[in-house]
């Protein structure tokens, strides 16, 4: 992997183990997630662990540990969504998709998650894809939903 960007992140702060967050933070914007290459770098340029960077990193629910997809879809698993069907919702999903949570579609264009509320359960059952959020969200709706990104992002790759 190639870990030039990385770098020029760790230049400013070649050991001080102080700033791991910041870079782990810098790192995870620039590669999308922390690859186990750039953790092992980060420990030796910050003067500490991988074990300890690692261990920072994983206490963080901020911090991923595998890329995601390029539109990441994310179901509401609340209680206010789960009353309202989002089990059937994240089924229709994985079925669409063939991929379960925590996975990404092996061209890389979507990844799905499950989530806890996210703060608009009038709109229940709601499923987020990047910044979107989908109210009301049906199985058969969803399945458009993606069916049309599908096509958008088979028309800008021409
Ligand atoms: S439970 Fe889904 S938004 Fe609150």
């Amino acid at each position: 992997m190639d870990l030039t960007k990385l770098k020029a992140i760790l230049e400013p702060y070649k050991g001080q183990k102080g700033s791991l967050i910041a870079v782990l933070q810098k790192t995870q914007e620039v590669y999308g997630y922390l690859p186990e290459e750039a953790l092992r770098e980060i420990a030796k340029e910050l003067g500490t662990t991988a074990n300890e960077v690692y261990g920072v990193a994983s206490f963080y629910a901020q911090f991923r540990f595998k890329p995601q997809g390029k539109n990441v879809v994310k179901v509401c698993e609340g209680t206010a969504c789960h009353v309202r069907g989002s089990h059937r919702l994240l089924e229709s999903v994985q079925d669409y998709l063939h991929i379960q949570p925590g996975e990404i579609t092996p061209d890389g264009v979507f990844g799905v998650e499950r989530v806890a509320c996210v703060g608009c359960c009038a709109l229940a059952p709601v499923m987020i894809i990047n910044e979107d959020v989908h109210a009301g969200m049906t199985p058969v709706e969803a399945k458009k939903i993606l069916t049309d990104i599908e096509k958008s992002e088979k028309t800008q790759v021409k």
